[in-house]
C-alpha cells in the first residue's frame, strides 16, 4: 500500500494517507474483545472520521480547486496521530505478555483508558476541521470584507474542536499549540488577534498590514500555520511585522503589557476564562458557556481586546444599578483573564424571542422600572428586549447612563413603540 513519497505533498495524497491510517487503526481496535464503552466510542469516532476523510478524498478528486491546502497540516497530523496510536496499542499489547488473548486485550485497553478518551477528542477535532472545510468549500475563494468578519469568527469558532487535536498532535512534535480565539481583521490596516497558547496562556497579537492575505487571517488553522514561531517567555502582547532584512514576517516586539481591567468589581464571584468551556457565539464578544458555577448554560460577555474594556466597565456598573430589580438577566460574576477582569457572566434567558410591536406593554413596563432607577438605556431596539412567558427582559446595557433628566427618560419611553416597529434588523444579531 506504500504511496510514492513525492505525492504526499498534495492534499489528495494527504487525505488518502489519513483515510488509510484511520481505517487501519479501526481494524486494529476492532479486533480487540470485548468492546467496553470507551472503545465503542473510539470506534464510532474513527468511523465518523473515515467517512469525513472519504468525502474529502472524493471532493478533492472531483475538483481541481487548490483551496484545500489549508487542510494539509491537519491531514498530516491526523495521519500521524492514527499511526502513532496504532503503534502504541500494538506495543502495549505485546508488552503484556500473556497467553490469554482476551485478558491481554482487556489489560491493554484499561491501561490506555484516559488516552483513549483524549484520542477520541483528538479525532473529533480532526473530523470537525474536515467537515468545516467540506461545508464551506468556497471559503478560500471568497473575498472577505471587513463587514463579513463575523461569519468567519463563527467559522473559527466551529473549528475550535480542533484544539484537542492540535494539543495532542503538538505534544508529539513539541510545537506550541495556538488556538485563535477572536480576530479583528482589517484588509488595509493592522489586524488583531486573541490567541490561546498551549491551552494555558492568552496572548494578543497585532499583525501589520500587507503581510498575510485576509483569508489566511480569518481562518484559525491557516492563521496558525502562517504566523512566525512564537518567542518563548512570559509575554502577552506581540507585534508581527516584516523583517526588513529578508522580508519575512517575524515578531518585531513582544512584551508583558499591563492591560487594563474592569475596576468596578462589585460582585463577589470571579471566574477565569480558562475555567470556562466556551460554546456558541451569540454576538461579537458574547458567548454561551459552561462553568462550574452551575449546571445551566450561562452567557459570558467580555472585552475581546483591551480597548473594549471601557465598554464592559460601563456595562458592569449598569448591572450593579439594576441588580435585584427584575430588569435584565441575573449578573452571575466577573470574568477574569490572567488576574484582570475582562467581562462578566450572566444568566441565559432560554426560549425567548425578540420583541415586536405587540409586546409594547411588557417592554414599556421593564423600561419604566429602569427609568425609575434614574437610568437611561440608550439603545432600545427590539433585539434588546427578550420576551418569554409574556415577560420582557432588557439586555445590552453598554450605553446605559445615569440620567436625572425626566424629559430625556420620557423621550426614550415615547420612542419605544417606534423602536419595536422597526423591522430593519438594526441591532440584531442573535439573542442577548
Ligand atoms: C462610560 O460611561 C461614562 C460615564 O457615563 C461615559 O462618559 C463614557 O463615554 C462611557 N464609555 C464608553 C466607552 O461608552
Amino acid at each position: 500500500m506504500a504511496e510514492p513519497f513525492g505525492l504526499a505533498s498534495g492534499t489528495l495524497a494527504l487525505a488518502t494517507l489519513a483515510f488509510q491510517s484511520s481505517v487501519s487503526l479501526y481494524e486494529t481496535v476492532n479486533s480487540f474483545h470485548p468492546h467496553p464503552k470507551r472503545v465503542r466510542a473510539l470506534l464510532g469516532e474513527l468511523e465518523a472520521l473515515s467517512t469525513a476523510l472519504a468525502s474529502l478524498v472524493d471532493r478533492v478528486k472531483s475538483t481541481s480547486d487548490v483551496g484545500h491546502s489549508v487542510l494539509d497540516l491537519p491531514l498530516l497530523r491526523c495521519d500521524n496521530a492514527c499511526k502513532k496510536f496504532r503503534q502504541e496499542v500494538t506495543q502495549c499489547t505485546s508488552r503484556l505478555n500473556s497467553n490469554r488473548a482476551s485478558f491481554r486485550d482487556w489489560a491493554t485497553l484499561t491501561y490506555m483508558g484516559d488516552k483513549i478518551d483524549d484520542f477520541c477528542d483528538l479525532l473529533a477535532g480532526y473530523k470537525a476541521t474536515i467537515n468545516t472545510a467540506l461545508t464551506d468549500a468556497t471559503l478560500r475563494q471568497s473575498t472577505v470584507t471587513v463587514e463579513s468578519t463575523g461569519k468567519y469568527e463563527d467559522l473559527i469558532h466551529d473549528a475550535k474542536d480542533d484544539l484537542g487535536a492540535q494539543i495532542s498532535a503538538a505534544r508529539m512534535g513539541n510545537q506550541p499549540v495556538i488556538e485563535l480565539l477572536q480576530a479583528e481583521v482589517d484588509e488595509n490596516d493592522q489586524s488583531f488577534f486573541r490567541v490561546l497558547v498551549d491551552g494555558l496562556s492568552i496572548k494578543y497579537i497585532t499583525v501589520e498590514p500587507d503581510i498575510y492575505s485576509t483569508e489566511d487571517m480569518c481562518f484559525g488553522p491557516s492563521l496558525v500555520s502562517v504566523l512566525p514561531t512564537f518567542p518563548i517567555g512570559d509575554w502577552n502582547d506581540g507585534l508581527v511585522a516584516k523583517n526588513p532584512n529578508d522580508g519575512k514576517p517575524f515578531f518585531a516586539r513582544v512584551c508583558l503589557a499591563p492591560f487594563p481591567g474592569v475596576q468596578n468589581t462589585w460582585h463577589e464571584i470571579y471566574v477565569d476564562y480558562l475555567d470556562l468551556s466556551i460554546g456558541r457565539k451569540l454576538r461579537t464578544g458574547i458567548y454561551e458557556a459552561k462553568s462550574s458555577l452551575s449546571d445551566d448554560i450561562i452567557v459570558v460577555k467580555f472585552a475581546r481586546f483591551p480597548w473594549e474594556v471601557q465598554y464592559i466597565e460601563n456595562e458592569t456598573t449598569a448591572y450593579q444599578w439594576i441588580s435585584g430589580h427584575n430588569i435584565g438577566p441575573q449578573f452571575l460574576g466577573h470574568l477574569t483573564e490572567n488576574g484582570r477582569v475582562i467581562g462578566f457572566l450572566m444568566e441565559r434567558i432560554t426560549d425567548a424571542r425578540h420583541a415586536s410591536a405587540e409586546d409594547i406593554e411588557v417592554c414599556r413596563e421593564v423600561l419604566s422600572r429602569l427609568h425609575n432607577l434614574g437610568v437611561r438605556h440608550g439603545d432600545t431596539n427590539r433585539f434588546n428586549f427578550l420576551i418569554r412567558d409574556s415577560k420582557a427582559t432588557l439586555i445590552d446595557f453598554d450605553t446605559a447612563q445615569k440620567c436625572d433628566d425626566r424629559d430625556s427618560l420620557l423621550q426614550e419611553s415615547e420612542e419605544l413603540s417606534a423602536c419595536l416597529k422597526d423591522m430593519s434588523g438594526r441591532g440584531g444579531g442573535g439573542l442577548l
